[in-house]
């Protein structure tokens, strides 16, 4: 059983999530919801030998990858959503004094250029008079089209671009997942000036340099296979079995950078998604069905989901039960995936949050803990991280085992 709560402080700790990572360099180039903080990662790396092996198996924004070079290891990420795959790469590039001085003159220009510049198309956006109001809009589609992002110099202008387009935008990031604000802003006189003020963030970011090298596969966690050799340490926070979907919360990102055009497409990313659930992977968990037996520390838990729904809800009682199953067999098959490539030895620590469906608790870190042993890992234990929001039982964990 994982130790009870009440030993460890029930705070919130945010320094720990993404809202710690914005004023910290290349970490806070754009502020990602599933992000972690940096500073947990440092934490958990803290004992790593000199120039360890490190992979982050779900690396999202590349925040353990990054923290990872920071201390001069050697990281390996691998992460499915091509989005981040790129942008993770940018984070961990090293960067020529030239590319950034041509950097901060092409922003210049653009800016110059704006007014004669020729805007390209708003992205196709479902509803998208709620994320920007129209002459928001109409500015940002100029200077998108102003802007030449060709190259390096162009994908740390695209990342200035990002951050202004989500600061002029009606994102609110007081939740969990991203919601709204009442009205979008309005279009502040100093748009210009605030581009240019992400354009200096970015670059101040880029030009630290990183003493140890990371890169970003795209692939699959469940089969890892653009994965070479054995690692020292798995640093990871996989998706939690909350229903969070991180196309979902990436989508002005994507649109805005060309790697969604159709909201289909947002559905399709996600149903590959380990824990995905949105738009068309909702429809598509209806019809799935467990391809192994259901392991006995589960059956109990689904069972208890399925008949747990409201009576006007009945049929979304085995939908979640089905979201829960497969979450578990998709990380199962992540660890039999991992497990040729942890050295005798070495560490795995998951930071991963617990969930509960109509009550019923999922206690996600025993679940995960008892399947890293299924796949061989030793000693595998969780010990709670933090207090997640106000539901009382929801916290986040670190599970932790040995190769
Ligand atoms: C909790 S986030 C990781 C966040 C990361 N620690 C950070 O700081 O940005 C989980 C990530 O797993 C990725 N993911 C989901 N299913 C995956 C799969 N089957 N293979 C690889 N990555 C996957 C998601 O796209 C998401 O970026």
């Amino acid at each position: 059983m994982t130790p009870p709560p009440e030993e460890t402080p029930p705070r919130r700790r945010s320094e720990l999530t993404f809202r710690g990572n914005q004023h910290a360099g290349r970490h806070g180039w754009l502020r990602l919801t599933p992000a972690y903080g940096a500073r947990l990662a440092a934490d958990l790396l803290a004992d790593a030998a000199p120039g360890a092996r490190v992979l982050d198996p779900f690396a999202g924004s590349a925040t353990t990858l990054l923290s990872a070079a920071e201390r001069g290891h050697d990281a390996t990420g691998v992460e499915l959503n091509p989005f981040l795959v790129g942008f993770g790469n940018l984070k961990l590039g090293r960067f020529q004094a030239r590319t950034l001085s041509a950097a901060a003159e092409r922003a210049e220009e653009s800016l110059r250029a704006l007014d004669a510049a020729t805007p390209v198309e708003a992205p196709p956006m479902f509803r998208i008079e709620r994320w920007w109001a129209p002459p928001v809009l109409e500015w940002l589609c100029r200077l998108r089209g102003a802007l030449d992002l060709r190259g390096r110099t162009g994908a740390l202008l695209e990342v200035a671009f990002l951050r202004t387009m989500m600061a002029l935008s009606g994102a609110s990031f007081g939740h969990v997942s991203m919601s709204f604000r009442d009205a979008p802003p309005e279009l502040p006189a100093s748009a210009g000036a605030r581009f240019r003020a992400d354009v200096k963030a970015v670059l101040a970011g880029a030009r630290t340099q990183v003493p140890g090298r990371g890169r970003v596969h795209r692939g699959d966690a469940r089969t890892l296979a653009p994965l070479e050799g054995r690692y020292d340490r798995v640093l990871t926070s996989p998706p939690y079995p909350n229903r969070i979907s991180y196309v979902r919360e990436l989508r002005p990102y994507m649109y805005w950078s060309g790697h969604l055009k159709e909201a289909r497409q947002a559905g399709e990313l996600d149903w590959e998604a380990i824990g995905g659930t949105w738009g068309v992977a909702t429809s598509r968990l209806k019809e799935w069905a467990p391809t192994r037996t259901v392991p006995a520390d589960l059956a109990p838990t689904l069972d208890a989901i399925a008949d747990a729904a409201p009576a006007d809800k009945r049929a979304n009682g085995p939908l979640l039960a089905n979201y829960v199953a497969r979450y578990f067999e998709d990380m199962a098959a992540h660890f039999r995936a991992l497990r040729p490539h942890v050295r005798p030895g070495g560490r795995l620590d998951y930071v991963v949050g617990n969930a509960s469906f109509y009550g019923v608790l999922v206690p996600a870190e025993e679940l995960l803990a008892a399947r890293m042993e299924a796949a061989g890992f030793e000693g595998a234990e969780a010990r709670v991280l933090r207090k997640r929001n106000s539901k009382r039982e929801l916290y986040e964990y670190v599970v932790s085992a040995r190769g």
